[in-house]
Order: C-alpha cells, then sequence, then structure tokens
C-alpha cells in the first residue's frame, strides 16, 4: 500500500457498470482513494474523472497501469479487453478485481488465474449476485443444514433489454462479449449455483439465437447476430444434486433471477430483481404445503437502506456489501478475496462445457 495508508485504486472503464458500481463504491470506502479512471474516449475519462474527483484521467490502460503509487485496478470493461488488461496489471504486481465473464475462454482465465497467482496479489471477480443480502444468508441456511441433502435445484435468470429492437452493441459481438446471454447473465447463477452447492461435473444443453440480426449502434443498418440469446441446460453435480438451469435475455419480464434448492428437509428459494431493489427469501419445512417468507437478519441488511428500489440499490452500492468495498477490504486487510479468479475460471468451464454439449447435442464433462 502506499505511504497514505489508503489504497489507492484505478478503473478501466467509464461505461455503465464502472460509474453506477465501481467507482461510488470506491470513493465511498474510507481506505481508499480513488486515482485515476481510463477510457479510450478522452471526454468520458474526464467526465468521469470530474464526477468522482479522480486526479488523473487517461486514455490508455497502459499509462494507468504504469501510474506511480498505484495499488489496485478495476477491470470493468468490454469482455475482450479483460485478459490484456488484467494480464498487464499482474506483471505491474498490482490487486485486480476483475468485471465477469473473467476471459473470453477457458484458456485466457486459466492464464489469468495463473498470473495472479504468481503474483502473490490479491484477485477477485465482480460475481454482484454473491453480495445481495438474501443470497447470503441463503447461503448460511444450507452451511446451518436447514435443507438438509439437497436433491435438486432449479434456476434462471429472465431478463428482456436484448429485444429484437435492441442495437448491436458490444454484448452481440462475439468477437468482443466472447458469447450471449450465458457470458452476460448465466455466468452469474452458474456461480451462484457453484457457491451454494459446489462443482458442477456434467452439462447437456441448448443454446439458441433467438434474433438472428440487430441494427447497428449507430442505426444504419441490420448487421448479423450469433451469440445466445436464451440457454437451457440441465446440470449433474458433483455432489449428485441435479440442476435445470434457463438464462435468456429476450424475456419481457425486467430482470428477474431464482434459485429454488429442494433438500431432504425442505425447500429454500431466492428471488431477485436486484437494481429493482426486489429480493425474496422463501422456505419450506418437509411436511409443510407452502413456503413461508424467511427474515434476513439485521447485521447482513448494515447500512441498506430498503425503503424504496432506488435507496436499497444505491445503498447497496455504497454501502457495506459493496464488491468494490469488499475487494479494498482484502488489500487493507489483508484478507483471503472471493469470489477469486479460480472462482472466475470454473464458472467459464461450465460454460465452454455448455456450449459444447449444444453443438455436439450431448452431455459433456466440465473440465476441471
Ligand atoms: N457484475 C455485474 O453484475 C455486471 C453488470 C454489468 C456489466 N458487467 C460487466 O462490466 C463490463 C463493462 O460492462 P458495461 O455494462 O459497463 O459496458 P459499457 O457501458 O459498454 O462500458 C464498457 C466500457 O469499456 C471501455 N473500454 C473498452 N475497451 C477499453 C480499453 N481498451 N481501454 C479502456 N476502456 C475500454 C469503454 O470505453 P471506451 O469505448 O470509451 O474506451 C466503456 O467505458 C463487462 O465486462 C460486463 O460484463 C458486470
Amino acid at each position: 500500500m502506499s505511504a497514505s495508508s489508503k489504497v489507492r485504486v484505478g478503473i478501466v472503464g467509464t461505461g455503465r457498470w464502472a460509474r453506477v458500481v465501481h467507482a461510488p463504491g470506491v470513493v465511498s470506502h474510507p481506505e481508499a482513494e480513488l486515482v485515476a479512471v481510463c477510457s479510450r474516449n478522452r471526454e468520458n475519462a474526464e467526465a468521469m474523472a470530474r464526477t468522482f474527483g479522480v486526479p488523473h484521467a487517461v486514455t490508455d490502460y497502459r499509462e494507468l497501469i504504469e501510474l506511480d503509487g498505484l495499488d489496485a485496478v478495476i477491470v470493468a470493461t468490454t469482455n475482450v479487453t479483460h485478459h490484456p488488461i488484467c494480464m498487464a496489471a499482474l506483471e505491474r504486481g498490482l490487486h485486480v478485481f476483475c468485471e465477469k465473464p473473467l476471459g473470453m475462454t477457458l484458456t485466457e482465465a486459466r492464464e489469468m488465474r495463473g498470473a495472479a497467482e504468481r503474483a502473490g496479489v490479491k484477485h477477485m471477480v465482480a460475481f454482484t449476485c454473491r453480495w445481495l443480502p438474501h443470497a447470503m444468508y441463503l447461503k448460511e441456511l444450507l452451511a446451518e443444514g436447514r435443507v438438509g441433502r439437497v436433491y435438486h435445484v432449479n434456476v434462471t435468470k429472465m431478463a428482456g433489454y436484448a429485444g429484437a429492437g435492441s442495437p448491436r452493441v458490444w454484448r452481440f459481438d462475439r468477437a468482443l462479449s466472447g458469447g450471449g446471454v450465458l457470458a452476460d447473465l448465466g455466468v452469474h447463477m452458474i456461480d451462484l449455483a457453484r457457491w451454494y452447492l459446489g462443482e458442477i461435473r456434467s452439462v447437456c444443453a441448448d443454446a439458441r439465437t433467438v434474433i438472428g440480426e440487430r441494427r447497428d449502434p449507430e442505426g444504419r443498418e441490420m448487421l448479423p447476430c450469433e451469440v445466445d440469446d436464451a440457454v437451457a441446460f440441465l446440470a449433474e453435480f458433483a455432489s449428485g444434486v441435479q440442476g435445470v438451469f434457463h438464462i435468456s435475455w429476450v424475456a419481457h419480464k425486467g430482470h428477474e433471477q431464482t434459485i429454488d434448492i429442494c433438500g431432504e428437509n425442505g425447500t429454500l428459494v431466492f428471488g431477485a430483481s436486484p437494481e429493482a431493489w426486489e429480493l425474496s427469501l422463501l422456505g419450506s419445512t418437509a411436511g409443510e404445503k407452502r413456503l413461508v417468507p424467511i427474515e434476513v437478519p439485521d447485521r447482513l441488511m448494515e447500512g441498506i437502506d430498503g425503503s424504496s428500489p432506488e435507496t436499497g440499490w444505491r445503498s447497496f452500492i455504497e454501502g457495506y456489501p459493496s464488491m468494490a468495498r469488499r475487494f479494498i477490504d482484502t488489500i487493507a486487510r489483508d484478507e483471503s478475496p472471493s469470489p477469486s479468479f479460480d472462482d472466475g475460471v470454473r464458472a467459464q468451464a461450465v460454460m465452454e462445457a455448455v456450449m459444447r454439449s449444444s453443438g455436439e447435442r450431448r452431455w459433456v464433462a466440465v473440465e476441471e
């Protein structure tokens, strides 16, 4: 850490997630200082620097990484750039917090994990859903054995932001995103399911492109679009748990997710529409005929003002549970980061198996 004893952080990317989530998380941490931001577009970099009172606005990530006294980098850019930016930052010995998916491919993700481990720095992946209070409490209830041996899990993530009218931004270009809805949204649910239930051993999948062409962002012409819009897969966990996943970004449903875990002693159901701050945790025990709400303890809601969707989401981002703040904590207090690049690699391995399974129309083992 720098002589000022604050963790000095740079953010690469000035897009939505960098501005709405990461920068507020860093600047609200008493032990952190946001010292630099980077976008290839100078105006964007300078605008974000002004908003958050950041001294350095640069247009090349290498310049940011080379800044004297920098301790850590948050990589919140288009997926194709995660690997080169993280590798450069790790080479320089910086702590790295990378957006999901960790890499474009399993090979890239493994290289990033290897470099992070060799560098001996803190490394974390932005699996946002893990920090939702209801998600954390579900983890605790499972660890306490609330449902006993788990029989099966049903996982859905249904969003509607990729309907036919949405322009062909980088998310719909495989060369920039690495994949469609699976890489964008499915990866969160794969991570949550792994976190709760352990490793997924094999999958049998069907991935569909529902909208075959989209208009380019300038609105001039229709371009082909080949990424997955809707993905369904069966999963066999190493523990024997049976999983069913369904992920879509063409379901006009806002942005909803559920994890429904059924075991020998009962059921737990976590539902969320995170940015609308609609969160629920329901449960039943064996013999009961219906699910009832489970109250999340105050300690997990610390600093969260759930009085409206706006305050709920904002206080989640800026408050104690925020991802960026946890990343700073791991550096300031020398704690082990979680989810780490290893979690990023394992989620990526599941995604690759899903896409291979869909292409080959058969069950595929997940690489370790
Ligand atoms: N964890 C979550 O829940 C969550 C939610 C949303 C997004 N994300 C992830 O966050 C990342 C960004 O998504 P977004 O929604 O913020 O996208 P976005 O709004 O399109 O922003 C992408 C940003 O990347 C920047 N960028 C691209 N290449 C760059 C480079 N070589 N150097 C510097 N900046 C570069 C772009 O700026 P210029 O083009 O001006 O350089 C832009 O600021 C993605 O990996 C996405 O998967 C995660």
